[in-house]
């Protein structure tokens, strides 16, 4: 009997224009475009196995081991008909192919970064699980095709199924079908782009995207005119700076873009924070960082940008990293010694840190052993990938391994 199975792994992504705002909630139809940088999969990747089999008489889950439940009228459930949807198109045209559109699936996911560590996973789980059932189903799909579906599991997670540098286009038909992910540029284009991830330590639950987004779009005036007059000119220039490899361009856009998000979340009524003393002394840290290197005559070394939480994410050209990497080490102690995957600092380490010279070291006061959990130094990657059989999630019995 043939096993019908395949593994897809996908990236995280994170925005330089900020996605904020549905219009429509349902489908999940963005109140403005964003574009976002896809990290390496080597550091930060969802992986899923997905298998059809006429035995399974109910599609299943499993999270990291765990399994979950398919509600009816929900995200993963409208993903998974959606994807059955395409495959009956394929069974339509081909008579000989087996009916996998009809079978139960069971899907294992798991994310290789602990969702401890505050990273938000849904963008590259749902863009696992739409990969590997594009795989399962042999899909003639193009990866703008599969962002369509991979939208209405997350938003966000329609820009994980491209690498590089990836748009998503809000579109204005009702129905979503214009509103995609395309690729700007490829990871090769612009490969020296690196993210250094600052895990912030948070205790305290914060309010959702899902949740926080829609009140922003019910309440902040400002919000309306971040939609018409701000991300349209925006999308533009920070794609022109991506083509032209222009990083000081693109830092500029990148910060503008977050503190703008931020400053629509104050607007919101009641308002909401998501950045803490942490996230706003590393804005410090990065803005001295760069004036000094402006007022020598240089350019913008470094971008910070914050999504719904208080880690920072800090892009900069790799040959900055390792200033970069020093300072914050300086300001933010570390429990356990730094992860180097880069090879960056050698057999000494990075040590206590250091600051750059010119640096005026008062713009911040040192933190506390932990305020910084844990950083994580990555760069732009590629987008999914169909793993080998090896690689499978499921075991023989169509349970986890
Ligand atoms: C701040 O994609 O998590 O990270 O569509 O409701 O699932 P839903 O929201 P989600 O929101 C992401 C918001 C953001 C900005 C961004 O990634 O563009």
């Amino acid at each position: 009997m043939s096993v019908y199975q395949a593994t897809a792994s996908a990236p995280v992504n994170i925005a330089c224009i900020k996605y904020w705002g549905k219009r429509d909630t349902k489908l999940i139809l963005p109140t403005n475009s964003s574009l976002s940088v896809t990290l390496d999969q080597d550091h930060l990747r969802s992986t899923t196995t997905s298998r059809a089999d006429p035995s399974f008489k109910t599609d299943r889950l499993w999270l990291n081991g765990k399994e979950e439940e398919i509600k009816d009228v929900g995200r993963l459930s409208t993903c998974i008909k959606e994807m059955k949807r395409l495959r009956r198109e394929v069974e339509d045209k081909n008579p000989n192919e087996p009916k996998l559109s009809t079978y139960g699936v069971h899907i294992a996911s798991k994310n290789n970064f602990p969702t401890a560590a505050g990273l938000a996973s849904s963008a590259s789980g749902f863009a696992a699980l739409v990969s590997s059932l594009a795989a399962l189903y042999k899909l003639p799909a193009t990866p703008s095709e599969l962002s369509l579906i991979s939208r209405q599991g997350s938003g966000s997670a329609c820009r994980s199924l491209f690498g590089g540098y990836v748009a998503w286009e809000m579109g204005s038909a009702s129905d979503g079908s214009d509103s995609l992910a395309i690729e700007v540029a490829p990871q090769s284009h612009w490969p020296d782009i690196h993210a250094l991830i600052c895990v912030v330590s948070d205790d305290k639950k914060g309010t959702s995207s899902t949740s926080g987004m829609q009140r922003t779009v019910e309440t902040s005036p400002l919000l309306q005119h971040r939609i018409k007059h701000v991300v349209p000119e925006r999308m533009e220039a920070i794609k022109k700076a991506i083509l032209a490899r222009d990083f000081d361009s693109f830092a500029r856009i990148t910060m503008q873009d977050s503190n703008q998000f931020h400053a629509v979340c104050l607007d919101t009524d009641p308002p909401i924070f998501y950045m803490n003393d942490v996230s706003r002394t590393i804005i410090a840290i990065i803005t001295e960082y760069n004036r000094v290197s402006v007022e020598n005559g240089g350019k913008l070394k470094a971008a910070y940008t914050y999504d719904a939480g208080p880690n920072a994410v800090i892009y900069a050209p790799k040959e900055n990293l390792k200033e970069i990497i020093s300072l914050i080490i300086k300001y933010f102690p570390q429990a356990d010694a730094f992860k180097d995957p880069f090879n960056l600092f050698g057999a000494q380490g990075v040590g206590s840190g250091a600051i750059v010279p010119g640096f005026n070291e008062a713009v911040a006061k040192q933190f506390p052993v932990g305020s910084v959990k844990n950083l994580i130094h990555t760069r732009v990657g590629d987008g999914p990938r169909v793993l080998p059989a090896e690689e499978a999630l499921l075991a023989s019995s169509g349970l986890p391994k």
